[in-house]
Parts: structure tokens; sequence; C-alpha cells
């Protein structure tokens, strides 16, 4: 509303920065659970001086530097430009808040990147101690980087007493937010977890002697069962800690039941497999086994942070900015006044497109409905794009309203629309009845007829449950 609509067709802009944050978190863990990996290491072969050890290391350390130094930075620089066309309003909220924790990280940032490159391009030119330092400077930096950031995610699920009193908005109640501690020792576990399944993977492939791989398989078993015990416990913290309609959420939705059910299904198999394959059996390091342990991995992490975009509903940042771009606070004047009229940019667009449509500089909603039928339309697309496309794509695609309210009739489609918020996870209405009748016209046109060959009952659709009013 504050600001232009990015549209992305089909998927819908919010789902593009899911797909790219889940694919930038499989990066990022491994930055900082390898960093650490590396130095402690680094450290233990120096002290028995196992030189093959320290060549297996120093190639895992150019995989590494060269995965989460290009991948990981361009997907993290993904993220910010996706957010800031895609969320304004809470990416904006976001910086306000947040300035000095995100120049901060940017600070850490910039010590791993240099720490990464010195530790890679001066191994064997540093002395072993001042070496080894780098690769220490590198793991603490990295999991500052990892905290700082983790605040101000947990602070979109969860702020605590900063939305609800305003005599609370500070940074510093914002970043120890009720999720910041969970969410800290969640991410940690992950950290130690996930980086020993792509060591395992690494070394399966790139460790030629068995000797080696034995050892890495048996020194990485105890940091990566480690972080499946954090994962545990920080996820149940989580769970704890989340508003009412989260959790609701999580019970409610479907395919939030499916993906909680893949995030606990591959995180036991994880466990059983570690257990029973590193710490047991270390010879059992083969690329099959390590690659399908990467892949139960990968789909736990997938699946929860999934879920962790997608439980917000119908909030971006819980109780502070709704979904489709607006403030809590500004329902009530929308509902008054108009959506159209409040917004900067649909009031410049209908000032120029239907000036007929203004009275004294503010727009008319009765003017509205006087428009011909395919400028009505236009309108109502307008609607649709600020009011609902963030979280449905318009004929099809993701979760689209075309076929939500396929066989729909047109009565039933404005209550609906006048009633968005009787499901929790929207979020009320935020336009004049005027608006919505706009916004019905339009969604008329991509609304499908029914499903052909269904029982003649249900074919008559809305209106047999008129006929039927005892069955209610
Ligand atoms: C915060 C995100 C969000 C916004 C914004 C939103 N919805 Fe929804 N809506 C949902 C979710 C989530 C569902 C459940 C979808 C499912 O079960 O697949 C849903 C379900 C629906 C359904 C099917 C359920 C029913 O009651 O029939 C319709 C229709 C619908 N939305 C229409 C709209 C329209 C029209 C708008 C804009 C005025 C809108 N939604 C805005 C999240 C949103």
């Amino acid at each position: 509303m504050h600001y232009p609509w990015w549209y992305v067709p089909q998927l819908t802009a919010p789902m593009l920065i899911a797909v790219i944050s889940v694919v930038h978190v499989l990066v990022s863990h491994y930055a900082v659970g390898g960093g650490l990996f590396l130095a402690v290491e680094v450290g233990y072969a120096y002290r028995a001086r196992d030189r093959k050890y320290l060549d297996y290391l120093r190639g895992h350390a150019a995989f590494f530097v060269l995965l989460t130094v290009v991948f990981g930075a361009v997907t993290g620089v993904g993220i910010w430009w996706t957010i800031g066309l895609s969320s304004p309003l809470a990416t904006e909220v976001l910086i306000r808040t947040f300035v000095f924790g995100w120049a901060t990280e940017w600070v850490f940032f910039f010590v791993e990147l240099l720490a990464a490159f010195i530790f890679l391009y001066y191994w064997g030119r540093l002395s072993e101690k001042k070496h080894l330092a780098i690769g220490w400077i590198y793991a603490v930096a990295a999991w500052g980087s990892l905290v700082l950031i983790t605040g101000i995610t947990a602070f979109m699920l969860n702020p605590g007493r900063w939305a609800i009193d305003p005599a609370a908005r500070n940074f510093w109640v914002a970043f120890f937010n009720p999720q910041f501690v969970p969410q800290t020792v969640t991410r940690t576990g992950g950290a130690l977890l996930l980086s020993s399944l792509y060591v395992y993977l690494h070394a399966s492939i790139f460790a030629r002697e068995a000797r080696l791989r034995n050892l890495i398989s048996a020194r990485s078993a105890r940091p990566a069962l480690l972080g499946a015990v954090m994962i545990t416990a920080g996820g149940l913290a989580w769970y704890a800690f989340l508003p009412d309609s989260a959790r609701a959420t999580l019970a409610s939705s479907a395919v939030m039941n499916v993906f909680a059910g893949v995030l606990i299904a591959s995180t036991l198999v994880v466990f059983a497999m570690l257990y029973l394959g590193p710490y047991l059996n270390p010879g059992w390091l083969s690329p099959g086994f390590a690659g399908l342990l990467c892949l139960f991995g990968i789909a736990a992490f997938g699946a929860g942070e999934f879920i962790r975009e997608a439980i917000r509903k119908p909030f971006v940042i819980y109780n502070v900015v709704l979904s489709n771009q607006v403030l809590p606070d500004e329902v009530t004047e929308l509902r008054a006044g108009g959506y159209l009229q409040k917004g900067v940019w649909t009031r410049a667009f209908v000032a120029e497109r239907y000036p007929e449509t203004l009275a004294d500089g503010r727009i008319d909603n009765k003017k509205l409905l006087d428009l011909p039928y395919k400028d009505r339309l236009v309108l109502g697309e307008v609607l649709f794009l600020h009011h609902c496309n963030d979280c449905h794509a318009a004929k099809r695609g993701y979760s689209a309203v075309g076929l939500l309210f396929q066989g729909r009739p047109r009565e039933r489609v404005r209550e609906r629309i006048e009633r968005l918020d009787d499901n929790y996870f929207m979020p009320p209405w935020c336009g004049t009845l005027e608006e919505a009748e706009l916004l019905t016209d339009y969604l008329m046109t991509i609304n499908r007829s029914r499903p052909a060959g269904i029982h003649p009952w249900m074919k008559s659709g809305g209106e047999s449950r008129d006929e039927y009013g005892e069955m209610d």
C-alpha cells in the first residue's frame, strides 16, 4: 500500500523469498559449522602431526570457501533484493528497528570473509599458531553473525513486548525477543549437524584412504549428535514460545501438518543413521550412506525453514506488519476511507486514470461503482494485487484464488471478502464495501466454473444449501 506492487506470476513474491532463503540457509549453516570444523580439526592435525589429514583439510577448506563465499553471499544478497521488493513495509520496519544490529552483522561478515581468504591462501605460509588463530577468528565471527541475524528473524515470529508496549520499542527488547534463545540454540545445533553431514559427504568422496575416512567419521559423530540434540531442545522451546495463532496454524493447516511430519521423521532418521553409522561403525561412511544422510538432513532443514516462514500468517512481523503490507492500526481508516485512497501509489493511479472519481481531491467511493465495467475490473485487479497477492496467485499457481473460489456464486464471493478474517490466518478486509464490489467483479472473471461430472446435488453449488436449509 505504501509502496508500488511487485508482481511475481504464479509463484507470488513471498514464495520467492521462501525459495531463496531455504537454499541460503542450507549453505549459511555450513558457513558457521564448517568454520568450527576446520578450526578444531586443523588444530588436531597440527598436534597429531598428521600430514595426510592436513592435506585433506586443505582441500576441504578450498571447497568450503568456494561454496560459502560465492553461493552463500550471492543468495544472501538475493534475500535482501527479494524482501525489499516483495515486503517493503516489513523491511522498512526491520531496518528502522535493527539498523545497528545489521551494521554489526556486516562487520562480522567482513571479518569472516577476510579470515576465510587468509586461512585458505596463506595455508603453509603462516606459522601453525597464527594459521590456527585465523581459523578461530573465522569460526567466532561466523557464529557471531548467526546470533545477530537470528535475533532479527526471530523477532518476525514473535516480537513479544515490543509489539504491544510503546515504551518497550527499543533495540534491546526487539533483539532479545521470546524466540531469540530457542532459535539461536536451534540454529547453532543446525550448524553443527548440517556441516557434519556435508563433511561426511565430502570426505566419503575425496578422502581416499580408509584410515582418514574413519578418522573423520568418528571425530565428527559427537558434534553431529550434539547438534541433533540442540535442534530438538531448541525446537521444543521454539514451539513453547510461539504466538497462539502460529501454533493454531501449525495444527490446522494440512500443508503444515505434512511439513511437520517430514521434519520429525527426517530428524529421527538422521539421529538413527548418525548413531548406527559414524558413532558405532565409522567404517560405514560410503558416498551412498553419506549422500542419503545428507538428503534426510536437507529434508529436515527445508521443512523446518518452510514452517518457520509460513506460520506467521496473517503477519509478516507478528502483530506489527500484516502480510499484505498494512499496519494493523491502519485497518479502521482503510475500511472507512478506502484502500485506494490511502495507498500512495493506488491513489496516484486512480487520480491519473479516473479523475472523474475524485471529489475535493479525494477518491469518492460511490463514484467508483459508476465506472464502466472494464475499468471496475482494472481497479479490482489493483485491489487483488495489493490485498491478496501476497498469499494467493490469481488464476492459477500458488494457492490461486481462481481455484479457491472455483464455482462460488458472486454473492458468496463478496460476502467472503467482507469477512476475510473469519479465517484467522487472513488479514481483515482493508477496504470499503464499494471496493469489495470491485474486487468481486475481478475475481468473478478468474473464478472457474465448478468441475464437471460432479453429483447433481453438489452441482448447484451455493444454491443447494439454501434449498436444503435444514441441513445447515
Ligand atoms: C496472509 C496471507 C493471506 C492473504 C493476504 C489472503 N489470504 Fe486467503 N487464504 C490464506 C491461506 C493461508 C488460506 C488457506 C489456503 C489453503 O488451505 O490452501 C486462504 C484461503 C482462502 C480461500 C479459501 C478458503 C475459503 O474461505 O473459501 C479464499 C477464497 C481466499 N483465501 C481468498 C482470499 C482473498 C480474496 C484475499 C484478498 C482479499 C485473500 N484471500 C488474502 C492466506 C491469505
